[in-house]
């Protein structure tokens, strides 16, 4: 990790990431048991800064950071005086000045919290950066996917849907390759740029959603990233037809696959309610497990 903080996934080591997944299952009481709150973090404060939206991430950190005794509060762009002009570095100095122990910032350009964690000395967590990664995200995904599978090695995972927009796809490519992961991207032709290939070695690219589910243990669905697309003739509707996960799919899938998707799910547009809803979703468990794998990055990045 960079400086205390959490970037990237890229540049973690294999160690580091099965240090933080073991010790978010210390965060996790077995089912049926009240969660439980911790003071690790007493004293300590963390700024959550959004400009762009979010649901699960934000809350997620938030939660993340009481759970451990943390003091935290969440700003929106939307809210805030970037919406008076303020420039970025600006607005981080001025947050720096109140010597928050950390800072937990999503931002839709790439390299933004690599770009400003020069600038102040406190770590940053990356709670995703436009279309390069998204580190919290992979580690949740791999967490879930250890759960159902016990191991990652030797599996294949296909990942589906606007690969070019997604720092989701990005982050679990990087992950996913360190632990020997065959991965297959698949999409239309125009949100997967042949660059996807150099990731990591051995990628399989295809615009067919059948060869990339047939044999997949894990189907990692993406949504259509439509904020970062900036032509206007998307075939939004056609897209279900071609590339939406539905029962028909499942049939050709292993039977024990498991589905997942980052959230926010455009039912009827990348998934299926079928598919969405059924027992071989994921998807909640990967929310579940987003506030464990958030609760073991924080404690690493304020403790360390
Ligand atoms: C993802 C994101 O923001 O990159 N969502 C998330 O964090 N759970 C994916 C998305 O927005 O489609």
């Amino acid at each position: 990790m960079t400086k205390g903080g959490l970037l990237d996934i890229e540049s973690l080591e294999r160690d580091e990431i099965d240090e933080i997944l073991a010790r978010s299952k210390d965060f996790q009481p077995p089912r049926g048991e009240p969660i439980k709150k911790y003071d690790y973090l007493r004293g300590k404060t963390i700024v959550n800064l959004f400009f762009e939206a979010s649901t699960r991430t934000r809350t997620s950190f938030e939660i993340a950071a009481k759970r451990l005794g943390a003091d935290v509060l969440s700003i929106t762009a939307a809210g805030s005086s970037v919406s008076k002009g303020e420039s970025l570095v600006d607005t981080l100095n001025t947050l720096g000045a109140m010597r928050p122990d950390a800072i937990v910032m999503r931002h839709s350009a790439s390299g933004a919290p690599h770009f400003l964690s020069r600038y102040l000395p406190i770590p940053f967590v990356n709670a995703g950066d436009g279309t390069h990664e998204h580190p919290t995200q992979a580690l949740l995904d791999a967490r879930t996917i250890l759960d159902r599978r016990g191991t990652l090695e030797g599996l294949r995972v296909a990942i589906i849907g606007d690969i070019a927009h997604s720092r989701v796809a990005r982050s679990n490519v990087f992950l996913l390759s360190k632990y020997g992961v065959s991965i297959v991207l698949c999409g239309p032709a125009s949100l997967m740029p042949r660059e996807m290939k150099e990731l990591a070695p051995g990628i399989e690219l295809t615009s067919d959603m059948v060869q990339a589910i047939e044999g997949a243990d894990v189907i990692m669905m993406l949504r259509v990233q439509l904020e970062r697309q900036h032509e206007t003739s998307f075939p939004a509707n056609e897209y279900f037809q071609f590339f939406g996960l539905r029962p028909e799919h499942m049939e050709k899938a292993k039977p024990d696959v498991i589905v997942m998707h980052p959230g926010p799910i455009n039912r009827g547009r990348e998934i299926s309610s079928e598919v969405a809803d059924s027992q071989r979703s994921a998807i909640l468990n990967q929310v579940e497990n987003g506030v464990a794998v958030r609760m073991a990055v924080l404690e690493r990045v304020l403790l360390q």
